[in-house]
């Protein structure tokens, strides 16, 4: 599997083996996701919430999408890298849209990601027709916060969810290759799928999209703070690097490190020129 997934690829995978997408902001994170065989890496600005501290994905530009961007790409991953579209970098006008989604497939995206769906279409279009592939978003769309209320499951009444599939397959429509579907009744997730032409990523959407994502410190157990419903988590490296951190401490302050043998040396030549001894007693080596 050494090809490169690309968006054709992505787009070509409906209905078969589910694809897989996790976010990564780095190139540690790059590598972990990709070494596992990850179809998609997502630069998400959840790198906002989960890296950087703040309390929404409202505060990342697009310089700072473009650098998280970078990083993930110099890594090299043969996944196709998805960068999201920050808060209003695309709702200005079109022209300004294309011009910031170059700006990230500059910095090493090969598609870009962006929240919301009829509304969204001319944007959708414009991008695709500059060659740009469009991830789209629907259901809770975290730049929508204020908008929505809160982070809350959507599409849970009739007219939601006939909007909500009416919203994707307009964005299908416009050219989308996939489109992601987060926090949504598996019922509504399973009908936008059977649905639309294009796969369906579902983030707490259940089990019948044609993929899954989920954001890698999520699942990693890296953050351990709230988890959602819908996170599971595969790894509990937080509390693990709280662990080997303390120990670490511990053995600074019982002068168990480093060794000796984790030391660098003066030959014995230059030592008796110094007039300084080797510590002979706990040397290793
Ligand atoms: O930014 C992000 O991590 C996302 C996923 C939750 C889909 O958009």
């Amino acid at each position: 599997m050494a090809q490169h997934v690309t968006a054709p690829t992505v787009r070509a995978a409906k209905g078969g083996t589910p694809l897989v997408m996790v976010t990564a902001y780095d190139a540690p994170t790059a590598r972990i996701a990709d070494d596992a065989g990850v179809d998609i890496i997502l630069v998400g600005d959840s790198v906002a919430m989960v890296v950087l501290g703040h309390d929404d994905t409202l505060q990342v530009t697009v310089d700072d999408m473009a650098h998280h961007v970078g990083a993930v790409a110099r890594a090299r991953p043969r996944a196709l890298i998805v960068a999201d579209m920050p808060w209003l970098s695309y709702h200005l006008s079109t022209e300004d849209a294309v011009r910031n989604a170059a700006v990230l497939v500059r910095a090493g995206a090969a598609a870009v990601k962006l929240e919301g769906g009829r509304a969204r279409v001319d944007v959708v279009r414009a991008l695709v027709d500059a060659q740009i592939p469009v991830m789209g978003h629907l259901g809770l769309t975290p730049q929508s916060v204020h908008a929505l209320g809160g982070y809350r499951v959507q599409a849970q009444q009739t007219e939601a969810a006939t909007a909500l599939l009416d919203d994707a397959r307009a964005l299908a429509g416009a050219g989308c290759f996939a489109i992601v579907l987060e926090c949504v009744p598996r019922e509504v997730a399973a009908l936008v799928t059977r649905e639309v032409p294009v796969p369906t990523i579902g983030i707490g959407a259940g089990p019948d999209c044609d993929g899954q994502v989920l954001v890698l410190h999520d699942l990693l157990g890296l953050e351990d703070r709230i988890a959602p419903k819908f996170v599971r988590r595969y790894g509990t490296l937080k509390a693990d690097a709280v662990a080997a951190v303390s120990a670490y401490a511990g053995d600074v302050r019982a002068r168990a490190f480093p060794s000796d043998a984790e030391s660098y040396h003066l030959s014995d030549e230059v030592v008796a020129a110094l007039g300084v001894a080797h510590d002979v007693e706990s040397r290793t080596a």
